[in-house]
């Protein structure tokens, strides 16, 4: 069982795990540790923490656990400082990228270091905006090295899983080329995307007033914390400069299938996302992606509108799998996208929202040819 955790870095991810080892890990003592006296402020308001400082060394004195929160670039001078400090306790991180800190880590610490990344998060920062919740049914990777002693790992690995994370080991030279594909790329892509169509003026036209669902649900993540996201760019560069070119790559031969008018290629590639599209989705809910529904229901600015429509479904026992909110103007109402399992319960579901006077429409996630 572990005691102390004392965690280096109070903004939304340390916060957030100061509140869920306290409430769900049952860590009797969390001490943190921030330069910046406003975050140390907001995570003892919030309760992450049972004591905040800026001292490293009084923070980690009797700690079982140090976690680092801090962004990337700030962990080599750290783990630098905690060699001679907190000689017992097991080291982790949770710095977003790996090969860079697992090479950073003092061989007086490699025995007790084990790397980790939680896949969670937000686009906000600050441990005024941490949740206990924020690792629930997330995987977390672990990166332990060659010469961590195992009963760590095994620690480690239950304290992740108490905070209601899926703990997955893996190889922190893989780990970075895996999430360059799957989170650094999209990241990257984001940040293009909102500015080559917020610098453009189509015959004076401003594209970002005119923006749609497609621009909307690939732009979310553009502009997350810049002090957090240049670390990751730059920490990761070989891998995500790799994968950029392979983009390039791919790019050029859409861009030439373009030019030549070549309907043929542009089938069969959107024909080969589809396919993939369609293996995402089944990792990622339970139901077959053919059965997931999509409801999309118009929903005036009223009090009660969300609890009216949850209540409907949930009497009638229909299962709301994924839940969307876009466009919400107190002028205009909104749209509420509902994932729904099941052609009959997608239609049931819009038969009762129809009577209680909301219009809903019911349509397949997957396109008819997929
Ligand atoms: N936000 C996400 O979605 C996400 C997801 C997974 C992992 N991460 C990783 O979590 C870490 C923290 O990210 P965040 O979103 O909480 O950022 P944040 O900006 O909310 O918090 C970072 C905190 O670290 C503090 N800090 C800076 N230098 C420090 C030092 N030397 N010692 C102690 N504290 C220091 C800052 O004052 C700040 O309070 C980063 O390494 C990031 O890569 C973030």
């Amino acid at each position: 069982v572990i005691q102390r955790l004392a965690i280096v870095g109070l903004g939304l991810m340390g916060g957030s795990l100061g509140l869920a080892a306290r409430e769900r890990a049952n860590v009797q003592r969390v001490v943190g540790c921030d330069p910046d006296e406003g975050a140390r402020a907001a995570a003892l308001t919030r309760g992450c923490v049972d004591e905040a400082g800026d001292d490293l060394a009084a923070a980690v004195a009797d700690a079982d656990v140090v976690a680092l929160c801090a962004p990337v670039s700030e962990l080599p001078v750290v783990l630098a400082e905690l060699a001679g400090l907190a000689p017992q306790a097991t080291v982790t991180d949770i710095g977003s990228t790996k090969t860079g800190v697992v090479a950073a880590v003092p061989a007086g610490l490699r025995a007790r270091f084990i790397g980790g990344h939680p896949i969670c998060g937000m686009e906000t920062r600050g441990a005024q905006n941490a949740r206990a919740e924020l690792f629930d049914g997330a995987t977390w990777y672990l990166t332990p090295l060659a010469d961590t002693e195992p009963a760590r790992l095994r620690d480690l690995h239950r304290l992740v899983a108490a905070l209601g994370a899926t703990p997955v080991a893996i190889d922190a030279g893989v780990h970075d080329r895996l999430l360059a594909v799957t989170s650094h790329l999209p990241h990257a892509l984001a940040n293009l995307l909102v500015v080559q169509a917020g610098e453009a003026r189509i015959d004076g036209h401003d594209p970002l007033t005119a923006i749609g669902g497609s621009f909307r649900d690939m732009t979310r993540v553009a502009g997350a914390n810049p002090r957090i996201w240049v670390d990751i760019f730059l920490d990761n560069r070989e891998a995500l400069a790799s994968v950029l070119r392979e983009h390039q790559r791919a790019l050029g031969e859409v861009l030439t299938a373009l030019e030549a008018g070549d309907a043929g290629y542009l089938a069969r590639w959107i024909g080969q996302a589809s396919g993939h599209h369609r293996r995402a989705l089944a990792a990622q809910f339970d139901q077959r992606p053919e059965e997931l529904y999509r409801v999309q229901v118009h929903v005036p600015d009223r009090p009660g509108v969300f609890a009216g429509i949850t209540q409907a479904l949930g009497a009638a026992r229909i299962n709301i799998e994924d839940f969307e909110l876009h466009h919400f103007t107190p002028e205009r109402g909104g749209t509420i996208e509902l994932l729904v399992a099941g052609s009959e319960e997608a239609q049931r579901a819009v038969e009762l929202l129809d009577a209680q006077g909301y219009g809903a429409l019911a349509a397949p996630v997957l396109a008819d040819d997929a």
